[in-house]
């Protein structure tokens, strides 16, 4: 089952919190399971203070963002009832990865880089990221057929988040690759989870659209597939570059 490696999350981030919070915890072991969305909370604004240096700042849409990624990391059933899950496009799911939509500066990449590094020492839960262009880059410079097989292996590691999709070009490499398109169908074919990102396609920022406006980019059967693979989580607010 694709959220077997998932449903240990909650006994994994109590490790996280005993590694980082050593000294509180020493003598307070808890049951493995009983990690809290607070724990993670925490994790993650400090993390975020460290890599980005600077406080993270919450309001409304910044919270209603980011509900949706805690809720799935932790498998809490909260996930379900969340106002930017878009249930009405996908049906929500642990065993689909999660397709964030939304605007410009909204926190879709820094936040997954986040969760990146307070999973990192975490198997299950390590998440590797690519921008689509990196992705791009990386099969286009692949020289052999044993370099082509490497990028096909790399691309199969459990967990992947895929930043910006639809922003990258078609690969060019003795012929012509829509290198997204194949990575995304090998990782369903293999039943592993995946998480993107994208931008609005709309000047509306309409979801549902921009979810069609890929299905165009990548064709049919991928558009299909987005469904089985994907919940749909809506990022809204205005941008943070200002
Ligand atoms: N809640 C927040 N508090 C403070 N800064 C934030 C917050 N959310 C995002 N930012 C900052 O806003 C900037 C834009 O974030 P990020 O690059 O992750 O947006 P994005 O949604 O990926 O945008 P794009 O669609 O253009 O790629 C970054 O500098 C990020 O650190
Ligand atoms: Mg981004």
């Amino acid at each position: 089952m694709r959220s077997n490696d998932f449903k240990k999350a909650g006994q994994i981030i109590s490790q996280i919190k005993r590694n980082t919070n050593k000294s509180n915890t020493d003598n307070q072991m808890k049951p493995l399971n009983e990690f809290t969305k607070q724990e993670l909370w925490k994790a993650f604004l400090k993390t975020f203070k460290e890599m980005y240096n600077k406080e993270f700042h919450e309001d409304k849409n910044v919270l209603n963002n980011l509900k949706p990624l805690f809720f799935y990391f932790l498998k809490d059933e909260k996930f379900f009832e969340c106002e930017n899950l878009r249930a009405d496009i996908s049906a929500p799911s642990f065993e689909k990865g999660f397709m964030i939509i939304g605007g410009y500066g909204l926190g879709k990449t820094d936040y997954m880089k986040v969760f990146q590094n307070i999973f990192k020492n975490y198997p299950n839960l390590r998440l590797k990221i690519y921008t689509s262009k990196e992705l791009v880059h990386k099969y286009e410079i692949c020289q052999t057929p044993l370099d082509k097989q490497s990028f096909i292996k790399d691309a199969e590691r459990k967990l992947m988040f895929i930043d910006d999709i639809s922003s990258e070009r078609i690969a060019s490499n003795y012929g012509h690759m829509d290198v997204i398109d194949e990575v995304l169908i090998n990782r369903y074919d293999k039943n592993l989870i995946t998480f993107v990102s994208c931008n609005y396609t709309t000047n509306n920022n309409c979801a549902k659209q921009t979810l069609q406006d890929l299905g165009l980019r990548y064709g049919g059967r991928m558009y299909d597939r987005f469904h089985e693979m994907f919940n749909i989580i809506e990022f809204k607010g205005s941008s943070f570059r200002r």
